[in-house]
């Protein structure tokens, strides 16, 4: 039996198919059932009517359940309406296994049971698209930097040794010895580099984050290319290119599941454009309302933004109250209760959205007026710079005190290292982390001391620096925060489909 599969249904039309999968839902109507089949590659309607099939057959189907298996074979129609554009006529439907009662349905759930369902909420449609845009982005990256002749390297997961600090390393044994998982690949990376010329990793990476964000993760893939011979400004370079390849590639093979997660793509458009470079020192300016970015002002607009959030809450108030005395009106026919009922529904999540708006604000605004020069960016320092933006923004030169141990001390100024973050727009702050790599071993073996940092394990690491040391440098992206900004989603959980982190380990 040939396999066909729903995506493909386009080349069948007016021929005969049998398509395996789920019933995602059924409905009956006038002796006729309404099946939307889904295989995996999308989701169809199949229609069964009495004189199509075997009166067996169409007694059989009243057992069909939401997610029973199911082989239908039927004739291909086209038909605009439906979901993919074609309908299947059945003549044969087939039951593999009658579903148990399914436990996820239409109706709104929280996001507690969704995630304690994670195994079974992976086969609906918004995360069946947000997983088929995580595998496009997989393969646009493993796509872009082999055409750019990086080899990928595989480093190991348990480490002797913390690369970015030691405040959230997830600690093992090893066979008696202490072994941590590891929180990235770098360092490894750059000795690859130092044998293969450009090498990126793709790997699981491990931090230790006791609180819950909508941006951390326990276990994330991370991305790490590491590059000889490149100082930061063609680190930046690679960057911007790497990430427009990347979502330019979704943009253009992605259209249907963007448009399944909702996601208004205006903002990923601008991809094209440059994205701006700021050193640290001017960032820090723009966030606190000292300068300006194309006209705008940080806390202007933020300010200026909760006035208009407030008086469009007072709007969807008043339409809210005027909606449901107009359906107390006596006599109002049953639709159009329902229509207002569905408006005041919506009305009301929406107000839920602003009211969190005007939650974040104020502390937006306290956070960047009272930012204090030399301290790293907090998530609220991000999303007020970024705000202003429509493309990821690169911010290098940092305070060095403030950054990882191995970034290059700048030589026009020794206060800062040379690594940059660039920031995602629309509020999802930082993508990739990055920078150049510090050749100069005093430098390096003090840093390691004042990040105590246990020398002994880092002795191979110096090898590098002792052997033929080049400038080099790297970065490191993090596959779920790309997928959760190119998605727009509102958690990074939902970008991975098993996610690990503070308080969840099942399912
Ligand atoms: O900025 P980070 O800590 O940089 C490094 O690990 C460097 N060694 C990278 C390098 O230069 N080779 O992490 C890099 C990226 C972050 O920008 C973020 O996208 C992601 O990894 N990331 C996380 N994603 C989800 N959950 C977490 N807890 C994350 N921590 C970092
Ligand atoms: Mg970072």
């Amino acid at each position: 039996m040939q396999a066909y599969l729903i995506k493909n249904l386009k080349d069948y039309e007016g021929q005969q198919v049998t398509l395996q999968g789920w019933a995602s839902n059924r409905r009956d109507s006038k002796g006729i059932y309404f099946i939307i089949l889904r295989d995996g590659t999308g989701w169809c309607q199949c229609v069964v009517s009495a004189e199509s099939v075997s009166e067996e057959v169409f007694n059989e189907c009243k057992k069909i359940t939401t997610e029973t298996s199911i082989i239908i074979t039927g004739t291909v129609t086209k038909d605009e309406k439906q979901m993919g554009g074609f309908e299947v006529q059945a003549t044969d439907v087939q039951i593999i296994a009658v579903a148990d009662e399914y436990p996820v349905s239409k109706k709104e759930h929280g996001v507690d049971f969704l995630m304690d369902n994670r195994h079974l909420w992976l086969r609906s449609q918004r995360q069946w698209a947000i997983m088929k845009i995580r595998n496009q982005i997989i393969f646009s990256i493993h796509q872009f930097f082999q055409k750019e002749g990086f080899i990928q390297m595989d480093a190991p997961l348990f480490t002797g040794n913390a690369c970015e600090g030691t405040s959230n390393l997830f600690e093992t044994d090893f066979y008696g010895d202490t072994a941590y998982l590891s929180q990235s690949g770098q360092l490894y990376g750059e000795a690859m580099a130092f044998a293969m010329g450009k090498i990126y990793t793709f790997g699981p990476t491990f931090r230790a984050e006791k609180s819950k964000t909508r941006r951390h993760l326990s276990e994330f893939w991370m991305i790490e290319p590491e590059m000889v011979f490149f100082d930061i400004f063609q680190n930046m370079d690679l960057i911007e290119g790497f990430l427009r390849a990347v979502v330019s590639d979704v943009l253009t093979n992605c259209k249907a599941e963007l448009a399944m997660v909702g996601r208004d793509t205006t903002v990923l458009e601008q991809i094209v454009k440059p994205f701006p470079r700021l050193s640290y020192d001017e960032a820090v300016r723009i966030i606190k309302g000292e300068q300006d970015v194309n006209g705008q002002n940080s806390i202007k607009s933020l300010e200026d933004e909760l006035k208009q959030v407030e008086a469009k809450m007072e709007e969807i108030n008043t339409e809210i109250a005027e909606r449901e005395e107009k359906i107390k009106t006596p006599g109002m026919k049953k639709g159009e209760i329902g229509f207002n009922q569905a408006k005041i529904d919506k009305l009301k999540q929406e107000l839920k959205d602003l009211e969190e708006v005007t939650r974040n604000i104020p502390g937006w605004l306290n956070s960047a007026r009272n930012f204090e020069y030399g301290n790293d960016f907090g998530g609220s320092d991000e999303t007020v710079l970024t705000r202003l933006f429509d493309v990821p923004v690169m911010v290098y030169n940092w305070p060095h005190e403030v950054k990882a141990f191995y970034l290059k001390r700048d030589p026009e100024n020794s206060k800062f290292a040379r690594g940059v973050d660039v920031l995602a727009p629309e509020g999802y702050g930082e993508i990739v982390g990055g920078g150049e790599r510090e050749t100069d071993t005093t430098l390096l073996i003090e840093k390691i001391k004042e990040h105590q940092l246990p020398m002994e394990a880092f002795e191979w690491y110096l090898d590098l620096r002792r052997y033929g040391s080049v400038p080099h440098a790297g970065l490191g992206l993090g596959l779920e925060r790309l997928v959760t900004w190119i998605c727009k989603l509102p958690h990074v959980r939902e970008s991975i489909p098993f996610p690990r982190m503070y308080g969840r380990l099942l399912p």
